[in-house]
């Protein structure tokens, strides 16, 4: 079996490849190598003979057809992510987590091969109570939801107008090593690391069901292995943790200030609260592994012994970005 990775160099797609690798699947990745992507987080799988990497866009149908071609599946993790981003310019979440996707379905319908569309649980938006299941309705905010709700009905559409065997995973927020430090927990780790303040939009009561990266990558790979055609599977611990919670506990793992902690203005229409219901990729034989508690230590201890890996991403670019981000939030 060959599988098609789209964004294995990110943070998600690249802790997949090396755990499809170590099933001794042979994988091919193709990544655009965008701000995210960073071939470090597959130095160790660089020389393997069932790897090859591949440097394209997946919004580029010559260069998807000739992989689909050698493939049996693709599981699409390629997309832009993040939701201040997508606020500040939603175009390139439209170019490359819908029509990137549409690319993508496109090469597995003419290949007829499988497709493991990776979406998230912030395509039902956000519950005051309760959970979601796979069959509540989209309710997404921002560009970014938005755009991973499109590709999600673009996808449910070729398995009904096509029978193409897709199946579509809505994981929860991950966290874990090799985070890309504009997410919340590598943000707030590596700027207390720095002895930077640890921005909080508003209350900081906003909460989020955290899932260890690995934990999720095993269940893509039950979905990939058992998932159903045409079924949607949500990925989740079931736990919530808010977002002054998660920062403590950061603060505390480092022996840092409480007093870093800086509230600002609130994320224009910030989803309070994401939760969903597991029940369904439970049945086939998934649960989650990895304790807040480990998984949070894993990860500030991983960031504290890898700053080699951070410091070069927090340059250039990436402080031109967050300046003119934080004036408007005025920090
Ligand atoms: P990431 O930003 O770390 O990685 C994205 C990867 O995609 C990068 O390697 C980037 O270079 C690549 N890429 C971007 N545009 C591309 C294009 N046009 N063509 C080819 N490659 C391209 O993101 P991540 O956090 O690893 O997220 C991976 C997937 O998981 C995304 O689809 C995201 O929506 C989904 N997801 C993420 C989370 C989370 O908490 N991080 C939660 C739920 C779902
Ligand atoms: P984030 O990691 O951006 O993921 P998402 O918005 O996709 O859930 O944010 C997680 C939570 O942390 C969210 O409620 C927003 C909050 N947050 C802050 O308070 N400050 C920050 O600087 C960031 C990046 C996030």
């Amino acid at each position: 079996m060959t599988v098609l990775v789209t964004g294995g160099a990110g943070f998600i797609g690249s802790h997949f490849v090396k755990l499809l690798l170590k099933k001794n699947v042979d994988v091919i990745n193709l990544d655009a190598l965008t701000y995210s992507g960073n071939l470090e987080n597959l130095k160790e799988v660089q020389k393997n003979k069932k790897y090859s990497f591949v440097k394209g866009n997946i919004q580029d149908p010559k260069t998807v057809n000739r992989l689909a071609k050698k493939c049996s599946a693709i599981v699409n993790f390629a997309a832009e992510t993040h939701v201040d981003k997508s606020i500040a310019d939603p175009a390139s979440f439209i170019k490359t987590d819908v029509i990137g996707t549409h690319v993508l379905l496109e090469a597995a319908r003419k290949n007829d091969i499988r497709m493991i569309q990776i979406s998230t649980d912030e395509v039902y938006g956000s519950i005051p109570k309760g959970s979601f299941s796979e069959s509540d309705p989209l309710r997404p905010t921002s560009p970014y939801s938005s755009s991973k709700a499109s590709a999600d009905l673009l996808t449910l559409s070729y398995v009904h107008s096509y029978g193409l065997d897709a199946c579509i995973t809505r994981s929860s927020n991950n966290y874990g090593p090799n985070q890309y430090p504009e997410k919340i927990i590598p943000l707030f780790t590596t700027n207390a690391i720095e002895g930077k303040k640890l921005p909080i939009y508003g209350s900081g009561k906003q909460s989020r069901d955290w899932i260890f990266v690995t934990d999720n990558c095993r269940a893509v790979d039950v979905v990939l292995r058992k998932g159903k055609k045409g079924q949607i599977y949500n990925i989740g611990t079931g736990k919530n943790v808010n977002n002054l919670d998660v920062t403590k506990k950061i603060l505390r793992l480092l022996k840092k200030d409480q007093s870093l902690i800086k509230h600002i203005s609130d994320r224009p229409g910030h989803d309070q609260r994401y939760s969903i219901n597991n029940s369904k990729i439970r049945k086939l034989g998934w649960k989650p592994t990895v304790t807040f508690d480990q998984g949070i230590k894993t990860t500030v201890d991983w960031y504290q012994q890898n700053e080699q890996w951070w410091k070069k991403i927090k340059t250039g670019e990436y402080l031109k970005f967050y300046k003119a981000h934080y004036k408007k939030l005025g920090l």
